[in-house]
């Protein structure tokens, strides 16, 4: 049998709706939702501490890291304040994305030959026993120099090809093919994400050797409809109780 593909489920945007009334409700509790995550079928928690803090807080990076260790993999770019905060919480992995500060989201992959230094970096955190992924564009040079770096695995980015369309959708998704073939002859593990929703999950798991994908936005909105039920029914009964 194929081995079960891990999903790893983005909270960022559970502490975007905490944050955008400034941080003054308590909900959504992250360390309940992420443990409702685990026990309703998600393999490990995705968080992005971005440098403006828009979402996830460094305080949230250590509750959870404290209390589910071995489930977290800490998006962050490659900056030396996030690399001291990652040897500090001891995720169990790290995934290197790129960051511009006014970005609606992560818009492409990292570029791994403008990293300076990276060996070094990548050392620190091995050193931890921090496994790294790095988050590319499916493309072979982005996927040598991944191995050369010592990365454990590539999340190959999704999000271009979950946008196009007609013969740019088919040749993104051979890229994808292609990178994810030859990132698992280098003995890298093979991650995917980004925009995936319903309908391309259906085709992503179809990837040779896929191996994990992360999934936020959609699962969050996918929520909102799925439990307005449950909650309805609880304020239904607040009110009508005398
Ligand atoms: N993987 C990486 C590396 C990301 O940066 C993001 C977005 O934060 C995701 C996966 C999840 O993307 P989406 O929220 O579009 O599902």
């Amino acid at each position: 049998m194929k081995n079960k593909i891990k999903l790893g489920v983005n909270i960022d945007h559970a502490a975007t709706l905490r944050q955008v009334r400034g941080g003054t409700t308590k909900y959504p509790d992250l360390l309940k939702l992420a443990s409702l995550v685990l026990k309703s079928g998600g393999d490990q928690i995705t968080i992005h501490l971005r440098e403006d803090r828009r979402h996830i807080q460094d305080q949230d990076v250590k509750t959870l890291c404290n209390s589910l260790r071995e489930k977290i993999n800490l998006e962050m770019a490659y900056r030396s304040e996030m690399l001291l905060i990652a040897l500090k919480y001891k995720p169990k992995w790290v995934c290197l994305v790129p960051e511009n500060r006014k970005e609606l989201t992560t818009e492409g992959g990292l570029d791994l030959f403008k990293l300076k230094n990276a060996k070094g970096f990548f050392l620190k955190l091995k050193n931890k026993k921090i496994n790294i992924s790095v988050f590319i564009e499916p493309d072979l040079n982005q996927i040598q120099q991944a191995f050369e770096l010592g990365a454990q695995a590539v999340e190959l980015h999704t999000g271009a090809w979950v946008l196009a369309a007609g013969s740019k959708k088919k040749k993104l998704w051979k890229d994808l093919e292609k990178s994810a073939t030859r990132a698992h002859e280098l003995g890298l593990y093979v991650h995917a994400g980004h925009g995936l929703d319903y309908e391309h999950s259906r085709v992503i798991k179809r990837l040779p050797y896929l191996r994990e994908v992360n999934i936020g936005h959609s699962i969050i909105c996918y929520s909102v409809f799925d439990g307005m039920k449950n909650v309805l029914k609880n304020f239904r009964k607040i009110f009508n109780s005398p």
